[in-house]
């Protein structure tokens, strides 16, 4: 059992912590009650928020205590998913920061979009809440080290939504590959190809009746409301997203990092462009991304609008050793020999009740999970310096013991962002 905050300590901390300035009424955490049941706030249930609710619910141990959502159309999406005959209805909310202040709740579970997780995260840790929080772990790279402060200060679980941590038949894969099943292991191949279309030129528009615009933006400097942001598009401007690096990147890039077992790149190359559509979007539509470790190497080939993928996925990460590869699509694996012929298929569910049961044990247990906020950042931190070193338009140098840029005082810049007033986050 994770031992709690004492209500004096927790509440001088989290003081200290910036959450103060989001008027969050602090209270000491619960003592688990009578059903012993794990109780959640989910916060951003349009798309994957409610995935996250019914996976949620389906555990016997988890209910989900509230919904929340700044557009109240999803929150009726996010209420039918939590429906479950032996589960309470949950409570609604617009606001997380009820979330936060209900001494009845044991965690925050972050699906709103990118520029909400560190800031969401940090303020759930202070008070007093364990979080499983949505990949990319974070919004720029700064966030990225205060949450793993905010985990380690307040003595609470921090989970990013990499589930593929968790898939047994992955696990596997990393453990052959780390082990020495194909030989020494120099270089990891990551990828993602997919059809997105336009998302046109948007237009200043009144904010929707259905909307809480303010809230949606909360840590982000506030824009006036356009018509093509909300919900989803957000992920191809930089001031709410990460591009597809972030979004779909993050997976592939956390499981070549973990089987080359690499913490922090030397050198980041990252070429490409918005090349098919005359847009709004500010991120690349492809992109091509080198990491160089100093003695291995991760590449990643982003193409949001042209499908045509590798080793017969548009999704993957391929282990290139001396003896055989190994290639992975994410939920099965397959071996090649010396020779490079097929040596056999694994297979598994894509489920990610392994990941979130993880989470649970970790809470009740103490434990660090699977996808920590650590490796969390790490692997997050890739997708910010490939984007960093698009954005400048050069080679980017990194220290390999910390990951901080180097010599290019342009590209450090982007480590962090500006905030709004009242939501700068710290530890
Ligand atoms: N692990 C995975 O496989 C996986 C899959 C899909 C998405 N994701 C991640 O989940 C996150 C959400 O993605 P999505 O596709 O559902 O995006 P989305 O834009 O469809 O939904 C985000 C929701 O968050 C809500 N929101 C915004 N601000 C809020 C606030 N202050 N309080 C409460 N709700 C708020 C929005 O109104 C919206 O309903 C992203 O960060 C994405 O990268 C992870």
């Amino acid at each position: 059992m994770q031992t709690p905050v004492p209500r004096r300590t927790f509440l001088r901390q989290a003081t200290l912590a910036s959450a103060a300035c989001a008027g969050i009424q602090f209270l000491a955490p619960r003592v688990f009650g009578a059903n012993n049941r794990l109780r959640l706030g989910v916060m951003g249930v349009n798309g994957r928020g409610s995935d996250l609710v019914g996976g949620f619910t389906r555990l016997a141990d988890a209910e989900i205590a509230y919904v929340c959502d700044v557009d109240e159309r999803a929150i009726a999406k996010g209420v039918k998913a939590a429906g479950g005959a032996d589960r309470p209805a949950p409570k609604t909310t617009r606001d997380f920061r009820h979330i936060l202040e209900d001494r009845d709740v044991d965690a925050l579970v972050v699906a709103a979009p990118d520029h909400w997780h560190g800031p969401a995260t940090i303020l759930a840790c202070a008070a007093g809440k364990h979080v499983y929080v949505e990949k990319p772990a974070c919004h720029n790279p700064h966030e990225g080290e205060l949450m793993i402060a905010a985990a380690r200060k307040f003595n609470r679980v921090v989970q990013v939504g990499t589930q593929r941590r968790s898939a047994p038949q992955i696990v596997e894969a990393i453990e052959k590959v780390r082990g020495g099943t194909i030989g020494r292991v120099l270089f990891a191949r990551a990828w993602y190809t997919a059809t997105r279309g336009s998302i046109g030129h948007g237009k200043p528009a009144p904010v929707p009746a259905w909307l809480d615009w303010e809230l949606w933006q909360g840590p982000a400097p506030e824009r006036p409301f356009r018509d093509n942001v909300v919900h989803y598009n957000w992920h191809w401007f930089w001031h709410w997203g990460t591009g597809e690096l972030g979004n779909n990147g993050i997976h592939a890039l956390d499981l070549c990092r973990w089987g080359l077992g690499v913490q922090f790149p030397r050198r980041i190359t990252s070429g490409g462009g918005r090349y098919y559509f005359d847009d709004d979007q500010e991120t690349p539509d492809t992109n091509v991304v080198t990491f160089d470790f100093g003695d291995k190497a991760i590449s990643w080939e982003g193409r949001s609008c042209q499908r045509h993928g590798f080793e017969d996925s548009s999704f993957g990460a391929a282990f290139y050793g001396d003896q055989g590869t190994l290639v992975t699509d994410g939920s099965k694996y397959t071996l090649f020999d010396a020779q490079d012929k097929p040596a056999g298929t694994i297979t598994g569910s894509g489920s990610d009740a392994p990941h979130l049961q993880n989470f649970l044990d970790c809470v009740r247990s103490g434990a660090r999970p699977n996808a920590d906020i650590e490796h969390g950042h790490k692997s997050t931190l890739l997708c910010h310096l490939g984007n960093i070193a698009w954005r400048v338009g050069r080679t980017v140098n990194c220290d390999p013991q910390t990951g901080h840029i180097v010599g290019d005082k342009g590209a450090a810049k982007l480590w962090q962002r500006e905030y709004r007033k009242g939501w700068k986050p710290s530890v």
